[in-house]
């Protein structure tokens, strides 16, 4: 499967100094719970810009990405394995991690159902997978998506209801937390 964006490859050395590394408040406050001794992956991490702040939070902090030069400079960041993988088929055994984040990255992948399904496979019960993506409701963001359509970006945004639609399982406890143009989709394995 050769699906590399390729803008990323480019933007990866300067990626950090348009988008400012940030500790991810919401997120850390999430991670208090509920299995935080275990792994947690964070899917098309990228540089580790998050992960790096959620190092020590659990036993190991893995981020998966399928961009080389995005990893390249995630393998800089101390305590951060950086996985060359798509997140429509991730290498790791189910029920794996305690923990699943996705920052601003699923309006970037290709098959967005097939990455949601492998989200929730290697996710533990009992554990959460929180996804961050700009709210598609917002004008900002719609302009946003325009600008990301004309740089030929090939981006695809899902309001905050379809991204939980597609956690198609009995065991899915979800709810929206949103703040500003940040949408934070968060879903509990029972
Ligand atoms: C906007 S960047 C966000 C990176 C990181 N999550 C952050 O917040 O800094 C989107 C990332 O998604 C990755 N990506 C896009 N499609 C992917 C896919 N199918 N599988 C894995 N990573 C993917 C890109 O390589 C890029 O690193």
């Amino acid at each position: 499967m050769n699906r590399d964006p390729g803008h990323f490859k480019w933007l990866a050395p300067y990626y950090e100094r348009f988008i400012q590394p940030k500790a991810p408040e919401l997120i850390l406050a999430q991670l208090g719970l509920p299995q935080p001794e275990g792994a947690l992956l964070d899917a098309g991490g990228g540089t580790g810009r998050v992960a790096q702040f959620l190092v020590g939070k659990t036993n190991q902090v893995v981020v998966a990405d399928l961009t080389f030069e995005m990893l390249l400079e995630a393998r800089w960041k101390d305590g951060v394995t950086a996985i060359h993988s798509h997140t429509e088929e991730l290498p790791f055994p189910d029920e794996y991690f305690c923990c699943v984040i996705m920052v601003d990255a699923l309006h970037h992948v290709v098959d967005q159902a097939a990455t949601i399904r492998e989200l929730w496979r290697v996710l533990k019960p009992g554990g959460r997978v929180i996804i961050e993506e700009p709210d598609i409701r917002r004008l900002r963001v719609k302009l946003l998506a325009l600008a990301e359509k004309l740089t030929l970006m090939r981006s695809h945004f899902l309001s905050p209801r379809q991204i939980l639609a597609l956690f198609d399982d009995d065991r899915a406890r979800k709810r929206i937390e949103v703040d500003g143009w940040t949408a934070w989709m968060i879903l509990e394995k029972a």
